[in-house]
């Protein structure tokens, strides 16, 4: 057994209480699932501005009537404090772990709007983080980003070897990290952060310009859209399935007191370009009957984006017995029937 299914049978066993904030969104809802699946009491907090009702739908079409029953949903603002005590509190005790998600995502949307991206990033984290520390949680971990790498040409990654960001998203995640430090530098708390390295899966929203790349390709090419290449298509990414984002998320929040309050790259430490990406995806719709005959069209490369990214995350498997249960390809290949069913002649 790896640790995680040890850890999923020791939660069914015993349940403990959660708050996932942004559980309307992409990671937050998959979070949700799962913890609901494993018979856990979940409180989600989320404000809509990039999740939707449907994800939590569709979690709730999922799982069992009595699991749902579990969960209370708050629809509401991290950049609120109060909103953030009252989230902490399951029948007026305090929640035993957090998972704290809420944020807005992409580089391009921080850089259009870096004020937006600035409150909910940075003025909700420090909000996350006093109101857990003041309710006393047992543990707290946080979305943090393989942006942070931002310059540092180095590959692979490895935690303790940042560049500068390169962008104001990348800015708020490195700020995450350093109240994360301060936190348990002055008040003894510690918050985990999970540096996640390009994330994909089902419910991951493929619409706006702000999209991420794999459910915006997938649903160009169900629709049989031209899609578009960043540059010359040779920038690479460790993309990395939303189950392996799961697991780091259960094993990091009940981690030994030693591996809280680090930092934690999450990925699969493999190196995939755009150009094999597109490949990847096309095959996969191949295999479930559906032809994209075009090729893609190259464009500018975007400001802001890294070159080329990979994950050394022997630091998250050597302290969190973290074990990535999917490749790329295993990833892609489990996300396609949703993509189908979502976008098909959408
Ligand atoms: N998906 C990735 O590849 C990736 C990579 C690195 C880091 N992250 C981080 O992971 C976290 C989750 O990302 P995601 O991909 O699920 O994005 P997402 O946009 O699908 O989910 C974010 C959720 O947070 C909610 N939210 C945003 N601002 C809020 C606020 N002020 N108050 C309450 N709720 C708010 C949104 O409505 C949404 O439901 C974010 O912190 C993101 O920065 C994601």
């Amino acid at each position: 057994m790896t640790r995680y299914e040890t850890l999923q049978a020791e939660l069914a066993a015993a349940p403990r209480s959660w708050l996932v904030t942004g559980c309307a969104g992409f990671i937050g809802s998959n979070l949700l699932e799962t913890l609901l699946r494993l018979d856990q009491r979940v409180v989600g907090l989320d404000n809509f501005a990039t999740g939707f009702q449907a994800n939590l739908d569709e979690v709730r079409s999922l799982v069992g009537a009595e699991q749902w029953a579990r969960f209370t949903f708050i629809e509401g603002d991290i950049c609120d404090l109060e909103t953030c005590r009252e989230a902490m509190l399951v029948d007026e005790q305090p929640v035993d772990h957090v998972l704290h998600q809420a944020a807005l995502g992409s580089v391009p949307r921080s850089i259009a709007d870096p004020i937006a991206t600035n409150a909910a990033n940075i003025t909700g984290h420090l909000n996350m983080l006093v109101a857990a520390k003041d309710a006393g949680v047992q543990s707290f971990v946080y979305a943090a980003s393989s942006s942070t790498y931002g310059d540092h040409p180095a590959l692979p990654k490895v935690e303790e070897r940042i560049g500068k960001p390169l962008s104001p998203y990348a800015v708020t995640k490195v700020v995450n990290e350093m109240y994360a430090d301060v936190f348990a530098g002055t008040y003894g708390f510690k918050a985990t952060g999970l540096r996640y390295f390009n994330v994909f899966g089902r419910r991951q929203n493929p619409n706006g310009a702000y999209a991420a790349v794999i459910p915006k390709w997938a649903g160009a090419m169900l629709t049989d859209e031209t899609l578009y290449i960043n540059g010359d298509g040779e920038t690479s990414r460790d993309f990395c399935y939303i189950d392996n984002a799961v697991q780091a998320n259960l094993l990091a929040a009940t981690a030994d007191e030693a591996a809280q309050g680090e930092v934690y790259n999450v990925a699969v430490s493999g190196r995939t370009t755009l150009n094999q990406l597109f490949e990847y995806l096309r095959e996969a719709l191949a295999e479930q009957g559906v032809t994209y005959a075009q090729d893609p069209t190259y464009r500018d490369f975007r400001p802001g984006d890294v070159r080329h990214s990979q994950a050394d995350i022997g630091k998250a498997a050597r302290l969190l017995g973290y074990d990535p249960s999917h490749t790329i390809v295993e990833g892609i290949s489990e996300a396609m029937p949703w993509y189908l069913d979502h976008f098909h002649n959408a």
